[in-house]
């Protein structure tokens, strides 16, 4: 009886688990080009964490891309020879800023912060962007709807007002 429930129980978290994350798009848009080719696979192999590129500076709204500055601390010593490096390097001697193109990306009048997801929701980044850690290459493949974010409070028991996301009328 007390093992029936237990299984019962660990069924009903495991299917809210599911239900708290973004859906995988059922057509994925191909990969934007970006400016220099990217291997999130590479550097997760290399045991470097999301974080160390992606800082999410107060108010957290934003997760920041590194600038090629972050990038040369490793790669002034790493992989030099390579054409890849070799842009990257050029682009922290002219002082440019490198432009990667989105790969997600809501309209501006739908408030999100990452920081209040990650934090106060405690939701991993593969919940809503897939397992980043696996892919040599980005893309969009996961749901960022307002049907998708939606589906997620309504699981994660936060609110689905429309003031909530969006500044009231
Ligand atoms: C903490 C150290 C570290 C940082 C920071 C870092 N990388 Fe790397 N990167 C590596 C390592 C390690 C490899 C794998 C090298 C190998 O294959 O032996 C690598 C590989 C690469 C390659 C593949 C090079 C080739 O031709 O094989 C590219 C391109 C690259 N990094 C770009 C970047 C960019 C852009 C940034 C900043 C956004 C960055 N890296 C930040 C450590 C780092
Ligand atoms: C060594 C630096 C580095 C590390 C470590 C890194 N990223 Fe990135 N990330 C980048 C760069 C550069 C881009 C832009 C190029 C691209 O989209 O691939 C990017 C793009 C992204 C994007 C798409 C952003 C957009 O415009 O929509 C997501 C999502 C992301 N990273 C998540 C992660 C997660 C999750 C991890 C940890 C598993 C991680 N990143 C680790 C450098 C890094
Ligand atoms: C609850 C869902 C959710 C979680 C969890 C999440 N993201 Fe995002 N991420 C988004 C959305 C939505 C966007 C597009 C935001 C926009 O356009 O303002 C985005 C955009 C990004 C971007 C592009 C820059 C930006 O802020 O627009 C990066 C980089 C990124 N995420 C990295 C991460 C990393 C790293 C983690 C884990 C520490 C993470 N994300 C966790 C939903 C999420
Ligand atoms: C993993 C489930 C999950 C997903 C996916 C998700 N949310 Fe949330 N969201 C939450 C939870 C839980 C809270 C309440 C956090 C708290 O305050 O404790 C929240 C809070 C918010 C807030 C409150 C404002 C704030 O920063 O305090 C906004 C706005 C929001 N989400 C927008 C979005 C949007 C837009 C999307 C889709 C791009 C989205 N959320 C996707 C779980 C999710
Ligand atoms: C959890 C966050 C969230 C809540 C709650 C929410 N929205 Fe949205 N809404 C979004 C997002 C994200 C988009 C952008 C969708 C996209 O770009 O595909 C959006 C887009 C819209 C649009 C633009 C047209 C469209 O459908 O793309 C309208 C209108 C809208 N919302 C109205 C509402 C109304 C009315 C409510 C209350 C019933 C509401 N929203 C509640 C997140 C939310």
């Amino acid at each position: 009886m007390l093992a029936t429930r237990h299984i019962l129980l660990t069924i009903a978290v495991a299917i809210l688990a599911a239900a708290q994350q973004l859906p995988p798009m059922k057509r994925v848009p191909p990969a934007p080009p970006q400016p220099i080719p990217f291997s999130h696979k590479l550097h997760a192999a290399n045991g470097i964490a999301c974080q160390r590129c992606h800082a999410m500076p107060e108010p957290g709204d934003f997760a920041e891309i590194a600038g090629a500055d972050v990038c040369m601390s490793c790669h002034s010593a790493i992989k030099t020879a390579s054409p890849a490096i070799r842009k990257l390097a050029e682009f922290h001697q002219q002082g440019e800023e490198i432009l990667w193109e989105p790969v997600y990306l809501i309209p501006d009048y739908v408030f999100f912060s990452h920081s209040t997801h990650v934090k106060k929701a405690k939701a991993a980044c593969a919940a809503c962007h897939g397992p980043v850690a696996e892919r040599d290459v980005l893309a969009k493949e996961r749901d960022i709807s307002m049907a998708a974010c939606m589906d997620c409070h309504r699981a994660a028991g936060a609110s689905i007002d429309c003031a909530y996301c969006h500044e009231p009328r």
